[in-house]
């Protein structure tokens, strides 16, 4: 049985469909991302099935049990969810260990210090019971709210943008907690991000969103390698995405012709091509393309080629001659191929 369950959601804002006839299973047990841009739905979509938001049409069960189909509603406070937002939502005037607290004492159950230890010690906070929010990190303020999220056992924990608040060292530690906590307590999350590094790393199965639709949803490696679409190839893979046109087995963009790579097969007509970074080859063959500029990332270094008024993004070794404005021999290793649009 799916912990959580959507069935053709659907949902708008005046004018405007956000989340289109959206079906999406969670496992138990399973952490599932949400990745899309910024304003896809993601968080709508979080909260339907927490149940601060209704949908119009369509069917949300948690467990197997209906908590939302237009005739019926469950409270949010009654579906056994925990929720974890960007915002750490910390009461500032209350201790860590009030903080923890606060969820046990609204449903008056017992054993109150011992279940609070307990969760702060999931997250590693026991020492800071008594701190007050202002005395510590954000990493530390968003690990009381995952706390606090955790201790009535919530059989579905809902993250949004949990760590997108927090520097890049503080995100890869609270990665890691969460990847931690998981193993130990095997709570179903569903975690909203617009961060691909984050999905990858930490879910069993990422749903791709795009403009209130999932246009892909499969396991990290799958998702990555085998792009369903041009805007998972290039949001996800960070690939160039290329429309041109396919003519006797070359690729006609902007007025140049590049070689399919690996003996690929387009039919001649319209053609979507995504070709990573990574996949780009310098100096071996190929139209010649003006040096756009260069950014130095450590152990690569970013070329930016101009085709026509689209960028083509190559990644080549830290130290090269190459300088900005100079034509330079561009081709591709590999491809995926869309056909037309
Ligand atoms: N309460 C609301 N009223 C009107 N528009 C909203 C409301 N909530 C979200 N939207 C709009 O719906 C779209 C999707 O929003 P959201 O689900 O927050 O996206 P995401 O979390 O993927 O960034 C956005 O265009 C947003 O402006
Ligand atoms: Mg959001």
């Amino acid at each position: 049985m799916a912990a959580v369950e959507l069935q053709e959601i659907e949902k708008s804002f005046g004018p405007t469909a956000v989340v289109k006839r959206l079906s999406l299973e969670v496992k138990e047990h399973e952490l599932l991302a949400l990745l899309g841009p910024s304003g896809c739905g993601k968080t709508t979509t979080l909260r339907m099935i927490a149940g601060l938001e209704r949908p119009d049409r369509g069917v949300v069960r948690l467990g197997g049990r209906v908590v939302d189909d237009q005739a019926s509603f469950t409270q949010p406070e009654q579906r056994g969810l925990g929720m974890v937002f960007q915002s750490y939502a910390v009461w500032p005037h209350k201790s860590v260990f009030e903080n923890v607290a606060y969820p046990l004492q609204l449903r008056r159950e017992g054993g109150l210090e011992a279940k609070v230890m307990e969760a702060l010690g999931w997250v590693r906070l026991a020492a800071l019971a008594q701190r007050r929010p202002h005395e510590l990190s954000g990493g530390q303020l968003q690990r009381v709210a995952l706390a606090r999220a955790l201790v009535g056992r919530p059989k579905v924990l809902l993250l949004d943008e949990p760590l997108s608040n927090l520097d890049v060292a503080l995100r890869e530690e609270l990665r890691g907690e969460i990847a931690s906590l998981r193993a130990k307590l095997g709570t179903t999350m569903v975690l909203v991000t617009h961060d691909q590094g984050e999905a990858l790393a930490l879910a069993d199965r990422v749903a791709v969103m795009n403009k209130g639709v999932i246009e892909q949803l499969a396991a990290p490696a799958e998702i990555y390698g085998e792009p369903a679409t041009p805007f998972v190839a290039g949001f996800v893979g960070g690939a160039n995405v290329l429309e041109g046109v396919a003519r006797d087995g070359r690729f006609f963009i902007e007025g140049h012709a590049f070689e399919l790579p690996g003996g690929a097969k387009a039919e001649n007509g319209p053609l979507t091509i995504a070709v990573r970074s990574e996949d780009v080859a310098i100096g071996a063959g190929g139209p010649e393309l003006a040096l756009q500029a260069k950014l130095f990332l450590g152990s690569t270094t970013e070329y930016r080629f101009a085709l026509g008024p689209q960028v083509l993004r190559a990644t080549g070794p830290a130290k090269d001659a190459l300088q900005p404005s100079q034509p330079a021999a561009v081709s591709f290793r590999a491809a995926r191929l869309f056909g037309a649009r």
